[in-house]
């Protein structure tokens, strides 16, 4: 079967066509309109101008994804899938409401997708053999959250943090250090040019909790460099990061080992999310599934960030379980199935 899918729940707009064929996704395009130097001089997402760049955008790139897979709606997708929750209303109402028209005037079953379902589906793309139970860290700008998928469509969410998501304190480090937004990346670059000598506060909660916090080790950062700016001493811009990095990484470790401790029959690891892509968590999950003897799966980085891909592959497993939406379906800023 093939699909047609829309992501539009914050800066991206995305649509893909991807196949379904004996257990394996083959994605057969992915058009990604980022927003980034849109929202870059503001310093973040503006919800309205990300709703308005999304109607810009929205058929252009579906003309792109169609033409690129070489099919039409009307002879070769079986189906419509599209981004329903959680993330900005406006921008999600946009996919929804164009998702619906497109599945209404041209007959197909529409599928409703879940954001966070869509960022652990990305895993399938690459690895086949990825099958549930497995524990999933799925880390982005706007969540940051330990879930166990029991089986294709049917995660628990075990663990979360009490503050910022993990994307986000990367965001406001980045910025306060003088990086364009979204900072993530470039942070995680430059901490390869420092070393992790400062101490800040971890990210894991003590005590026996699962849950992280991030907003302490980004206040404690924001408290050195304005320390540092106040007295106008020198200071190392890449030991910043590297402590920073360090901070972050090494608290959402300990926290996945006491999980996989808490869960013996979980076998497997996946990460999920913008924060995927981080090169020093990757390194660091890599390492703790080798100690523990737990296969790891990590998505390509082509598909960490928001895209319709993922979004197809979470759909056409709702799909496959029969789930359909109807031209009443509504978007949801709420995290919901
Ligand atoms: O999943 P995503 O594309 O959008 C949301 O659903 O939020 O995640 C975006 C987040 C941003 O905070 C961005 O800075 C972060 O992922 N990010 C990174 C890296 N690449 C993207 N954070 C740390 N290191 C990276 N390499
Ligand atoms: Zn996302």
């Amino acid at each position: 079967m093939q699909i047609l899918s829309f992501e539009s729940s914050c800066d991206e707009t995305s649509c893909a066509v991807v196949e379904y064929a004996g257990g394996v996704f083959n994605v057969k395009s992915n058009i990604v309109a980022s927003q980034i130097d849109i929202h870059a001089r503001f310093g973040g997402v503006v919800p309205e101008i990300a709703s308005r760049a999304h109607c810009e955008a929205i058929s252009k790139i579906t003309y792109e994804a169609l033409e690129e897979a070489g099919v039409t709606i009307e002879n070769d997708i079986d189906a419509i899938c599209v981004t329903a929750s959680p993330g900005l209303i406006g921008a999600l109402l946009v996919g929804v409401n164009f998702a619906k028209s497109l599945a209404y005037s041209y007959g197909k079953p529409l599928v409703a997708v879940n954001h966070m379902k869509g960022h652990i589906a990305a895993n399938y793309i690459t690895h086949p053999e990825l099958k549930p139970p497995f524990l999933t860290l799925i880390a982005s700008g706007g969540h940051t959250s330990f879930v166990i998928v029991h089986d294709y469509t049917k995660t628990e969410t075990i663990a979360g943090t009490r503050d910022d998501a993990m994307g986000e304190a990367f965001d406001k480090v980045a910025r306060v250090m003088g990086m364009p937004y979204p900072g993530g990346a470039a942070l995680d670059k430059l901490a390869y040019e420092g070393e992790a000598v400062l101490k800040f506060p971890s990210s894991a909660i003590n005590g026996d909790t699962l849950d992280m916090s991030f907003s302490g080790i980004k206040t404690a950062v924001l408290n050195y460099l304005n320390s540092k700016a106040q007295k106008e001493e020198e200071y190392s811009r890449a030991d910043v990061a590297a402590s920073f990095v360090e901070s972050a990484v090494s608290g959402v470790i300990t926290k996945l080992n006491m999980a996989l401790d808490a869960h013996p029959e979980i076998h497997s690891l996946a990460l999920a999310g913008g924060v995927a892509a981080n090169s020093h968590l990757r390194a660091a999950v890599t390492k703790l599934a080798k100690k523990r003897g737990i296969e790891l799966y990590l998505p390509e980085l082509c598909y960490c960030g928001d895209n319709g891909a993922m979004i197809a592959v979470a759909g056409i497993l709702e799909y496959n379980e029969g789930k359909r939406a109807d031209v009443f379906l509504n978007a949801s800023a709420a995290d919901e199935e």
